[in-house]
């Protein structure tokens, strides 16, 4: 799979901080289509970034309060993407139906978060309940933008071996390679682990006067979940302290991927210098992984487990693997043969055309063309 394959749209994107998301429509990428988010009178909602009379994109529209006007002609759209407005046809015209935006499946803000889901979602986020919890002090890594792909970036963050090679400059131990065997637990369509590693706890306070050894035990539970969003919990049971991270790549387009981090964890006691130097360190840790992600020739993750060679090491990014071949196998449009064809698509045989959400060829979607012309 890539940044664009089909069959992905089943599934909840990270778009956006959620504090980056106002009144004014903003544009998103997502699996290669642009859609605009915004809020009005409060709710968070998100269409097609495409307006329905010459396709101009929404996203440089205005919201004026109770409706988005499209910039091209001034089309007015309510919360609901409804047209209520033409103002070339003056108050009486009638509206027809079809003016309408195309809505996203699904959009939530959760988790610091504002989360697409182009189609409907096969499962729900994970269960990041720590940053809600009042006890845990949480904070993000700015996004960022990269030419890895986001399957290869979540494979990564679910890859248990690399950590004494690639992380050695930050909480690696070189000479704690070997990995016990670990069992993944299959939940529907989340897969999950958990096993102990090694690890350098600068965190913890009684390193320092030698109470506490520097290389502690550390309790992993990581999982993944269509299609790219992974979820660690790390409990250290020599401080009792738990650092959950929320991690999940936004597919953007064929060449580009934007990496969101969100830490929740409760040994900083709301110390805010301390939680800074935190997400610097999350961010050379990532800088570590894109060294690596970003050297390879191709963005795609091989879905067919015959392609690569995999050990008991690997059972959980193999998983992530199965689980991804199986939510593009599974998907209506890809596994319909019409849906899928492009000519079978075309708007004059079809009635849909490439420019169409799945949601919207499965509602029927454009009717002939030169039909249906608004008096
Ligand atoms: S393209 Fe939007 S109003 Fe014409
Ligand atoms: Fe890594």
């Amino acid at each position: 799979m890539d940044n664009t394959t089909s069959g992905l749209g089943r599934a909840w994107y990270a778009v956006a901080l959620g504090d980056s998301v106002g009144e004014q429509p903003v544009r998103v990428l997502v699996l290669g289509r642009p859609w605009v988010v915004f809020r009005m009178g409060g709710r968070l909602v998100a269409f097609a970034d495409q307006c329905p009379h010459r396709m101009a994109p929404l996203s440089i529209g205005t919201n004026r309060g109770s409706v988005l006007q499209c910039r091209y002609h001034g089309w007015e759209f309510d919360d609901g993407g409804q047209c209520v407005r033409i103002p070339a046809l003056g108050g009486e015209a009638t509206i027809p139906p079809r003016a309408c935006l195309t809505p996203a499946a699904g959009v939530r803000e959760q988790y610091g978060l504002v989360w697409l889901a182009p189609e409907d979602p096969v499962c729900d986020l994970p269960d990041f309940h720590e940053w809600d919890d009042p006890t845990f002090d949480t904070a993000w890594n700015q996004p960022r933008r990269t030419t890895a792909g986001a399957g290869q970036l979540c494979d990564n963050f679910l890859d248990a071996a690399h950590l004494p090679t690639v992380h050695i400059g930050t909480f690696g131990v070189e000479d704690d390679a070997y990995i016990p065997p670990q069992e993944v637990e299959r939940d529907g369509w989340v897969a999950s682990t958990t096993y102990r590693v090694m690890y350098k706890n600068f965190d913890d306070p009684l390193v320092e006067s030698g109470e506490h050894p520097l290389v502690q035990p550390q309790d992993l539970y990581k999982e993944c979940r269509p299609a790219t969003t992974a979820f660690i919990r790390l409990d250290f049971p020599l401080t009792g302290k738990r650092l959950a991270i929320l991690f999940s790549c936004l597919p953007e387009t064929a060449e580009s991927t934007v990496v969101f981090k969100m830490m929740a964890r409760n040994d900083y006691g709301g110390d805010e210098a301390r939680m800074a130097e935190s997400l610097a360190f999350e961010d050379r840790v990532l800088d570590e992984d894109l060294v690596v992600l970003e050297s390879y020739a191709r963005m795609d993750l091989p879905l067919d487990l015959r392609f690569e060679v995999h050990t008991r090491v690997d059972r959980l990014s193999a998983t992530y693997r199965r689980i991804l071949g199986e939510l593009i196998a599974s998907d209506p449009v890809v596994s319909d043969p019409v849906a899928s064809d492009p000519v079978a698509s075309d708007p004059d045989t079809r009635g849909v055309g490439p420019w169409t959400s799945a949601s919207q060829q499965r509602t029927g979607g454009l009717g002939p063309l030169g039909h249906d012309l608004i008096e």
